[in-house]
């Protein structure tokens, strides 16, 4: 094993910018953690977009190595749980953000954080999953919880064409649900039909301010965006109804009224992946393997190595980023 290896390394300068370079380190720099992993992949999420630009206060420590994910092979453990050869996945609790994350070759975790790689996937396929398709499969898991079937009625995904988005639209017709995808981008129709979307709408249409009641059209809606889209959803969506709320892509605000809630028996539930519990993340790695077809990853997901990462992070916060974008840190 070589004596240094590579990692995206953020630092601020003096007028608080933020500058992405990737340099060599040793084990010696690496954090405290009782598991160090050799990476074989991480992923760029739209929050890691939002670290290397420094356009959203992500990163709390520094200098970062960023980096909400990744998966790798476990080289040396001080703990019960996880012996040197391990597979395993690690997906938020603030890594990449607090802590170290998985832009690096190698990286060292705390043991809890991490969830044994499922039969099923290798580490290429976890994080062409990523965070975004594990937060996707959890608000697949809470429309289910709030009773939402496929023979109640079509399910609306906004900001479809995204990570989130795509691998919702995936899993949710590959259960059988009819699928709506909303996305800004018209010329991907296409891929979203290909993924399984039977209806396609355009972002202009869905963000028009909304009455505080609208046409009844949705039995359920995964929302990656907020802002007035998702009050849109929300006076769109049938009586007994649920949205799950997970993104910000479009603002952090929510421009609504009561009434969807007190008249039609919605609601709206939020997802949160970074501290979800273990049991929690277990059951949806189960279900990714289960329920999201292998060839659907082969179209969302494309590879970049760490040198592509400040450019691919422009574009991923201007919207211009499709599908699950893998980070081959060993590239
Ligand atoms: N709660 C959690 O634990 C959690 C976990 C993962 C992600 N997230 C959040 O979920 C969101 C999506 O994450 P992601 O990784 O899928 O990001 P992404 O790949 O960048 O996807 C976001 C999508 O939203 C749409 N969009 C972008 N800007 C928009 C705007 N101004 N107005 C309306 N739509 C816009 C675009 O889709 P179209 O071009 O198709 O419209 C874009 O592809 C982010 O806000 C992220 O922070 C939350």
């Amino acid at each position: 094993m070589s004596d240094t290896f590579s990692a995206l390394i953020l630092t601020q300068d003096n007028a608080g910018k933020t500058i992405a370079e990737v340099r060599q380190l040793t084990n010696d720099d690496l954090p405290e953690g009782d598991v160090m992993v050799a990476v074989d992949y991480s992923s760029l999420n739209y929050k890691d977009g939002l670290a290397i630009t420094g356009k959203g206060k992500i990163v709390r420590t520094w200098p970062m190595v960023p980096g909400i994910d990744l998966a790798g092979t476990v080289l040396e453990s001080d703990s019960t749980d996880y012996v040197a050869g391990d597979q395993v996945v690690l997906t938020g609790w603030s890594v990449g953000e607090k802590y170290w994350g998985g832009y690096s070759q190698r990286q060292r975790v705390q043991s809890k954080w991490l969830v044994p790689l499922p039969d099923g996937l290798d580490s290429q396929r976890a994080m062409a999953i990523g965070t975004a398709g594990f937060t996707a499969m959890l608000c697949v898991m809470t429309l289910e919880d709030a009773g939402i079937t496929p023979d109640k009625g079509t399910v609306l995904v906004t900001g479809a064409s995204g990570g989130v988005g795509s691998v919702a639209v995936a899993i949710l017709a590959k259960l059988g649900y009819t699928v709506a995808a909303v996305s800004g981008r018209p010329e991907g129709e296409a891929y979203l039909r290909q993924l399984g979307a039977a209806e396609f709408i355009s972002r202009e249409e869905m963000a028009q301010p909304p009455r505080p009641l609208e046409r009844q059209r949705w039995a359920g809606a995964i929302d990656t965006v907020g802002s007035t889209l998702l009050a849109r959803v929300l006076a769109e969506t049938q009586y007994g109804g649920c949205v799950a709320a997970c993104g910000l892509a479009g603002g952090a605000d929510l421009p609504t009224t009561v009434l969807p809630f007190i008249l039609r028996n919605v609601s709206l539930r939020g997802v949160d992946s970074v501290m979800c519990p273990v049991a929690w993340r277990k059951k949806a790695w189960g279900r990714l393997v289960q329920d999201l077809p292998a060839d659907r990853l082969g179209e969302i997901g494309h590879i970049i190595s760490l040198e592509e990462l400040p450019e691919l992070a422009d574009e991923i916060i201007a919207g211009r980023v499709r599908g699950r974008v893998i980070v081959d840190v060993n590239r």
